[in-house]
C-alpha cells in the first residue's frame, strides 16, 4: 500500500473519517451527513460503517467506539471497518486534529486497521469471494513526517500479516523444514540478513538434549533456525537476541492433549513466526541494530520414538531436566535455543512463546504476559509492545518460585502436577537457561492465536501476528541513541 499526504480532501475512491460515540461534528464533505447523524445511520459503534455515494466517490463514516475510551485501538477498529468493506482502490483518510490523539498515532493506527483489518484467513477456500485491498492511502492533513512514519508502520503490518499466514498454515504444510525455508527466503531479500539452520543430527551434536528429545517422536525433521541481521550502520555493542518457540504441531506427546481445540495447536509456532517475520520487518526498515534470532522448531508427537515422562535430559548448558509432562515441551526447546543465543553473543534477550494454557486463563485473548530477570529491560519491552499495538502486561518472578522446578532426581523438572503458578513455573525454568544479562519472556498463548473473533480490528480466528510490531518498535527504540 502506497501512502501519500495531502493538505485537504481530494479525489479518491473512498473518503473516510472516524466517528466516535456520541457523534460530534462531521466533516463538511456532503450536505446529507448531518441528517444521517440525526437518524443514527452515522454512528460511533466500533467497526460500524455508513457508506454514502457522493459525486467525488464514496464517503465512509467509520465507527471507532466510545469517545471517552478513545485510544489508538479505536482508530484501528474504525479503519478496519473500511478495510472490511473490501472496496480496494484509493482511500483518503481525514485525520482529526480535534481528537486528543496525536496525528502520527492516528496515522499509524489507520494503517494498522487497513492492513491488519483487511486480512483474510480463508486462503484455502476454493470459492473465496475476493476482498479488494486498499491500494493507496492518502492521509489528509498529515505532515510528511507523519506520512513517513505511516509508511513504515504499513510495512510492519504487512510483516505481521505474513506471521499470520505462517500461523494459519496447516501443520501438514508448515513443517519445521518449511518454516526454515521461509526464514531463508526472508534472508535472501536483504543483504544484511543471513540464515543458517540445523537439522536433527546437528541439534544432537550441539548437545541440545532438551530440544532433541521433544523432536524425537516426529518423522518430520526439526530445525534450529538462525537469522542474523548485521547492518553496517549498527551502533554500539548491543545485540538483540530474539528467541522463538515454533512447535508446528503440539499433540502434547505421550502426555497427550484433550481432543477439543487440538487443531489450534498448529498455532503453537506463533512465537517463532513473530520472531522470523519481525526480523524481516526490522531488516526491511533498515533499522541500525544488530539482531540474532534463534527459532526452535519441531513437532511434538506421540509414537514409538517419543520421549516420555520420567526421562532425564541434558540441555546444552549441561543442566539436567526430569520430564514430568511431555506437553510442557515449549520450555524444553526454548532452553537450548536460549543457551545458543547467549553463546552466539546476544546481549539482551527476548523470547516469545505460546507457552502455557494458564496464561490464556489469566489474560484472555488480548494481553500477553511478560516475565523478566531485569525490571528495566522488562519495562522497555512492555512500553514498546503497548506503543506498537500489542497489549502486554508484566508478571512477577521471584526466587521463591525456584522450588516449583526442583526435581528429586535432576537439576530441574519441566512441570509439576500442581497447576499452581504454571506460567511462573515455566518462566522460572527458562531463567535457568537465559544466562547472565537481561532477558524477558513473553508468553503470548492468549493473543497470538485466537479461537474466535475478538470483535476488534484483528477480527479473524487464528493467527494475529502478535509480537511482530513489538519487535519492530523495540528494535527502533534500541537503535536510537538515549535521549
Ligand atoms: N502449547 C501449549 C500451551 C497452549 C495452550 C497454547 C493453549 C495455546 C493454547 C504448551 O505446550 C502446553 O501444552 N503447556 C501446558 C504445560 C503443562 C503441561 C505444564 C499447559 O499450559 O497446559
Ligand atoms: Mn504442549
Ligand atoms: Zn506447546
Amino acid at each position: 500500500m502506497e501512502i501519500a499526504a495531502a493538505p485537504e480532501a481530494a479525489e479518491a475512491d473512498l473518503t473516510a473519517f472516524a466517528v466516535l460515540d456520541p457523534v460530534g461534528g462531521v466533516p463538511a464533505l456532503d450536505p446529507r451527513l448531518p441528517g444521517l447523524v440525526e437518524s443514527g445511520e452515522v454512528r460511533g459503534e466500533a467497526g460500524a460503517t455508513c457508506v454514502l455515494h457522493g459525486e467525488r466517490g464514496r464517503i465512509v463514516a467509520a465507527g471507532g467506539g466510545r469517545r471517552d475510551q478513545l485510544d489508538s485501538d479505536s482508530i484501528r477498529d474504525a479503519a478496519a471497518g473500511v478495510a472490511r468493506l473490501g472496496l480496494g482502490g484509493t482511500v483518503a483518510w481525514l485525520l482529526d486534529e480535534t481528537l486528543p490523539l496525536p496525528q502520527p498515532e492516528q496515522a499509524r493506527a489507520v494503517v494498522d486497521g487497513l492492513v491488519l483489518g483487511g486480512y483474510d484467513a480463508g486462503a484455502w477456500k476454493t470459492d473465496r469471494p475476493r476482498r479488494h485491498l486498499t491500494e493507496r492511502l492518502v492521509l489528509v492533513g498529515a505532515t510528511d513526517e507523519t506520512r513517513q512514519l505511516a509508511q513504515r508502520a504499513e510495512r510492519v503490518a504487512q510483516w505481521a500479516n505474513q506471521a499470520r499466514d505462517l500461523a494459519n498454515r496447516p501443520p501438514n504444510d508448515l513443517t519445521p523444514e518449511r518454516l526454515a525455508q521461509r526464514a531463508a527466503e526472508i534472508a535472501q531479500g536483504s543483504a544484511d540478513l543471513s540464515h543458517e539452520s540445523f537439522g536433527r543430527e546437528q541439534i544432537v551434536e550441539m548437545g541440545m538434549g532438551a530440544f532433541a528429545a521433544v523432536a524425537q517422536g516426529s518423522h518430520n525433521d526439526p530445525r534450529l533456525i538462525v537469522l542474523r541481521y548485521d547492518p553496517p550502520t549498527a551502533r554500539g555493542d548491543l545485540v538483540l537476541g530474539l528467541v522463538g518457540k515454533a512447535i508446528t504441531f503440539d499433540t502434547g506427546g505421550i502426555s497427550i492433549k484433550h481432543q477439543d481445540f487440538m487443531e489450534d495447536m498448529k498455532g503453537d509456532m506463533s512465537g517463532g513466526a513473530a520472531v522470523i517475520e519481525g526480523v524481516g520487518a526490522v531488516a526491511d526498515l533498515g533499522i541500525p541494530l544488530r539482531i540474532l534470532a534463534v527459532v526452535a522448531s519441531a513437532e511434538n508427537m506421540t509414537g514409538g520414538g517419543a520421549y516420555r515422562p520420567g526421562d532425564i535430559l541434558t540441555a546444552m548448558n549441561g543442566k539436567t531436566i526430569e520430564v514430568i509432562n511431555t506437553d510442557a515441551e515449549g520450555r524444553l526447546v526454548l532452553a537450548d535455543a536460549l543457551c545458543y543465543a547467549r553463546e552466539q553473543g546476544a546481549t539482551h534477550l527476548v523470547d516469545m512463546a505460546t507457552l502455557t494454557g494458564a496464561i490464556v486463563l489469566a489474560m484472555g485473548d488480548l494481553y500477553g504476559g511478560v516475565y523478566a530477570n531485569d525490571d528495566g529491560w522488562r519495562d522497555h519491552v512492555v512500553d514498546a509492545a503497548n506503543a506498537a499495538g500489542d497489549h502486554l502486561w508484566p508478571l512477577p518472578l521471584h526466587r521463591r518460585y525456584r522450588r516449583y522446578v526442583s526435581s528429586n532426581f535432576a537439576d530441574m523438572k519441566n512441570a509439576s502436577i500442581l497447576k499452581e503458578g504454571s506460567p511462573a513455573l515455566a518462566a522460572e525454568f527458562l531463567r535457568e537457561f537465559a544466562g547472565d544479562g537481561p532477558w524477558a519472556h513473553i508468553d503470548l498463548a492468549g493473543p497470538a492465536f485466537i479461537r474466535r473473533s475478538r470483535g476488534d480490528y484483528i477480527s479473524q480466528q487464528g493467527g494475529t501476528g502478535y509480537g511482530v510490531r513489538t519487535i519492530a518498535e523495540l528494535a527502533q527504540r534500541l537503535s536510537e541513541p538515549l535521549s
